[in-house]
Parts: C-alpha cells; sequence; structure tokens
C-alpha cells in the first residue's frame, strides 16, 4: 500500500516539476511494517475486543510472501511504548538483519525504524516475532508468518497459513498481565488459557470433500508444546520448520514445540455436510483447534501421495567418517523448579539460587544464568560442529539455533531431519551437528521464552 502510494506521488512529483524520475528509485522505496497497540475479538464475541500488539496492529501480522531467492524490504517502525526488533525465525539470514539486541543491533526505541533487507535462501515457512522483552511482546500478540515461496509450488487447491497460539486471559478476556511471574519462569513457562488459530478461538474453514489443501503449522506459544492430529482428513508432512523431508510421511501426532513449523499437505475425507478438524491431543481430552466445514466434492476421489518438495541449498553433514571426528561441544542444561541447581554463575559471580531468583534468573547453561561474555564455541566458516544438549532439568526445552539449520545425530548412525528448534525432554541428551557456514554471532536459546530470558541462552560465533 505504501509502496504504491509513494510510487503514485513520486510520479506526480516528476510530472509537475517536468523532472523524469528514475523509475526504480521509486520503487526502492521500503513497505513499513508498524508495531503498535490495536484491538482484536480473540475470546468469543460475548466478550469485548482484547488490547493487544500487533504488526500493522493485527493478530496475526501481515502475511508476508516472498519467493525464494529474493530480498525482503522491510522499514520496522516501533510505535509500543517500549523498545523492540524483529527477528526473522528460521531464515538463514545475514547476521546484521538477525534482530538480537545487544548483539546484532540496538534495540528500537519507541518512535524509531530500522531497515530490515536480507535475502530468503530457503523455501518454506518461516516467522516473525520480536526479540527484547520477548516474553512480553509476543505474549502480547506481536508475531506473523513469513512464507518464502518454492519456484514451483506443490499441486494443492489452496494453500493455508495457521498460527496456533497460547494466549493467558484474565475473566475480562484482557491479557493477563503478569509477565515476569517467577513461577512461570522457573516452571513451564507463560501457559495460557486459551488458544487461537489466526487469532480466532474458533478458527473455521471452508472446504469441498476431496479437497487437497497445503497448512502451513506455526507455533507461536511463548511455552505450550502442542500435539495435532488430523481429523477426517488424511495427510503427510512434507516439511519441519521450513526444510522439506527427503520423503513425506504420513501425518499422526505432530508435535510442535513452541516455534517449530510443520507444513502438511491434507485431503479431506468428510463428506459434503461434514467436518474435518485439526484436533489438539493433548492429554486424553481432544478438541477442536480448526473445524473444516465441507460443502460439495473437488473431485471424485482423493489424489495420489504428494511428491516431496525441492531440497533448499543447505550445506550437507559431513560423511560419517569425518562427522564422527567432528567438534563436540556439551552444553549442560541445570536448573528450573524440581531441579538440582544450587547456584550459577551470573555476572561473572557465583550466586545461590536464591540470589538467582531474585534476580529473574532460574536456568543455566554450563553453569551460568546469563548471555556469558564469551562463545560456547567459535567454528571456521565452513566447519561442522556438533552440540550435546545434555537436559538435566525436570522440563522439556525447545532448542532453537539462530542462522542455521542442523540435524539431530540419532543413536543409530542416522540423523534427524533439518530443523532450526529440537525439543529436548526432560532428562534427554540430544546431539546436534550443523554446518556452520553463516558468519557472525548466533544465539542459542530455549524458545520458552521465559525460560530465555531466565537464563537459557547462550551463543556462537563463526568467523
Ligand atoms: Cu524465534 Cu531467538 O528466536
Ligand atoms: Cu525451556
Amino acid at each position: 500500500m505504501k509502496t504504491s502510494r509513494r510510487h503514485f506521488l513520486a510520479g506526480s512529483a516528476a510530472v509537475s516539476t517536468g523532472v523524469s524520475f528514475p523509475f526504480h528509485l521509486a520503487m526502492a522505496a521500503p513497505s513499513d511494517l508498524h508495531a503498535r497497540p490495536g484491538t482484536a475479538q480473540i475470546a468469543p464475541a460475548k466478550y469485548a475486543p482484547t488490547k493487544i500488539w500487533g504488526y500493522e496492529g493485527h493478530v496475526p501480522g501481515p502475511v508476508l510472501r516472498v519467493k525464494q531467492g529474493e530480498r525482503l524490504i522491510r522499514r520496522f517502525v516501533n510505535e509500543l511504548p517500549q523498545p523492540s526488533t524483529i527477528h526473522w525465525h528460521g531464515i538463514r539470514i545475514d547476521n546484521a538483519m538477525d534482530g538480537v539486541p545487544g548483539m546484532t543491533q540496538d534495540a528500537v526505541p519507541t518512535g524509531a525504524s530500522f531497515l530490515y533487507d536480507f535475502v530468503a535462501p530457503d523455501a518454506g515457512t518461516y516467522w516473525y516475532h520480536p526479540h527484547n522483552r520477548t516474553w512480553e511482546q509476543l505474549a502480547r500478540g506481536l508475531y506473523g508468518a513469513l512464507i518464502v515461496e518454492e519456484s514451483v509450488p506443490p499441486e494443492t487447491d489452496r494453500d493455508e497459513v495457521l498460527l496456533i497460539d497460547d494466549w493467558r486471559l484474565a475473566e475480562d478476556a484482557s491479557i493477563a498481565g503478569n509477565f515476569g511471574a517467577m513461577h512461570d519462569w522457573s516452571h513451564g513457562g507463560r501457559l495460557g488459557n486459551w488458544l487461537t488459530v489466526n487469532g480466532n478461538g474458533d478458527y473455521r474453514l471452508d472446504v469441498k470433500q476431496h479437497e487437497r489443501l497445503r497448512l502451513r503449522l506455526i507455533n507461536t506459544s511463548n511455552a505450550r508444546i502442542l500435539s495435532v492430529q488430523l481429523r477426517q482428513m488424511s495427510g503427510w508432512v512434507i516439511a519441519l520448520d521450513g526444510q522439506p523431508l527427503e520423503a513425506p510421511e504420513p501425518a499422526e501426532t505432530i508435535t510442535l514445540a513452541p516455534a517449530q513449523r510443520a507444513d502438511l499437505i491434507v485431503d479431506i475425507l468428510a463428506p459434503d455436510g461434514g467436518e474435518a478438524f485439526l484436533a489438539s491431543a493433548e492429554g486424553d481430552s481432544g478438541y477442536a483447534m480448526a473445524t473444516f466445514i465441507v460443502t460439495g466434492s473437488a473431485r471424485s476421489e482423493t489424489l495420489a501421495a504428494p511428491s516431496p518438495l525441492p531440497p533448499n541449498p543447505v550445506a550437507p553433514l559431513p560423511a560419517a567418517d569425518s562427522l564422527s571426528s567432528a567438534r563436540v561441544t556439551d552444553l549442560k542444561m541445570e536448573g528450573g523448579a524440581m531441579g538440582r541447581m544450587g547456584s550459577a554463575m551470573m555476572g561473572g559471580k557465583m550466586m545461590g539460587i536464591r540470589d538467582l531468583v531474585g534476580q529473574g534468573k532460574a536456568w543455566s547453561f554450563n553453569g551460568m544464568a546469563d548471555m556469558p561474555a564469551e562463545p560456547l564455541l567459535s567454528a571456521a566458516r565452513g566447519e561442522t560442529i556438533r552440540i550435546r544438549m545434555i537436559n538435566e532439568t525436570a522440563w522439556p526445552h525447545a532448542m532453537h539455533l539462530h542462522g542455521h539449520h542442523f540435524r539431530q545425530l540419532l543413536a543409530d548412525g542416522k540423523t534427524g531431519p533439518l530443523r532450526d528448534t529440537l525439543l529436548v525432554n526432560r532428562g534427554e541428551t540430544a546431539e546436534i551437528a550443523v554446518v556452520a557456514d553463516n558468519p557472525g554471532d548466533w544465539l542459542l536459546h530455549c524458545h520458552m521464552v521465559e525460560h530465555s530470558a531466565a537464563g537459557m541462552m547462550t551463543w556462537f560465533r563463526v568467523s
């Protein structure tokens, strides 16, 4: 909108002054992306709209779409009452555009702006969110989808983006304000009481029997691990965290930790007049997260199984023998409720657990409860590194690596799918390997955003 209006004004100025305006200059004016307060009907209609913070004042923010290999340019304008940044989650991005305050840029103060300009090298489903006071800003509704389109998309009847969020609402449907609650920070994070899909607590879509949909699921929750099942539809997982699977896998229960994505191809099985569902399969009570209302029929029978998506240009891991000799770095995760952490380093001093909690810290990585001055590791550009994440806490954690995708090394010598966020269960040790080919300083943190704020954050350097 902004671009075309500017373009028009530039064009009319050119006419009135008789100066010919180079076309590309006018076109180069970036679109703005404002973070600002707004309202949204996330609770049922009998409640007043909820005050949120959103990109362009909406939740979710606009779906940004760019073709693989193209540049995305947005001038971020901060109209929030506190500083913010945008992190483009999962994009193997130019480090300066990664949106990490204090590391890749300064936080953008109220009223100021920052120009994000980067190439999206990989097709797939990504998202954007703040990286300053994320535990508050994300919970208030600041997030949106970033879709990088394949040059030849798979054949489906439609492509739907579903951002799934877990809100903590008060009685009057306002956002509960206890963002810094230490009980949440030291337990499972800020878990909510109201689930929405695209900001809607009763998300419905009209479909046809045997219609084929691509569903792009994105878990934007602060801390909730989602468990999703298909009802009255069948389907395949074709990509995880944006990256295509080598072969589509039949979709059974899909676990989505905070920040994780899954691309599905589904066929509607329910007949004309029926309904299909994405069901949340938490505990024993499943409930509908999204309802697909079937009217008519798209074709007489379901289509054949889909082909895999073309792979993205991610550097492959080396062969088994050199992988086994790659450097291993341990990351010991400690703390939290029911954990055994008695003390940890903070601000260069050893502190007992009471003092740590007084400072809002409850977890540690390798004995450190705040961002270490030194990186967890330094890699030479192109080096393959292995990180052994040893979860000695009583909680699962969604470990996110910036700027890269990695694979889990599995017991039988196999490797897991490419991911940018891995769920590491309580007591589990998960080893990942990554070709560190993106220069810069990159975060590695838990994406249960209360956990990262309370100590689960470190970084690594690629030079
Ligand atoms: Cu989606 Cu460092 O985060
Ligand atoms: Cu965590």
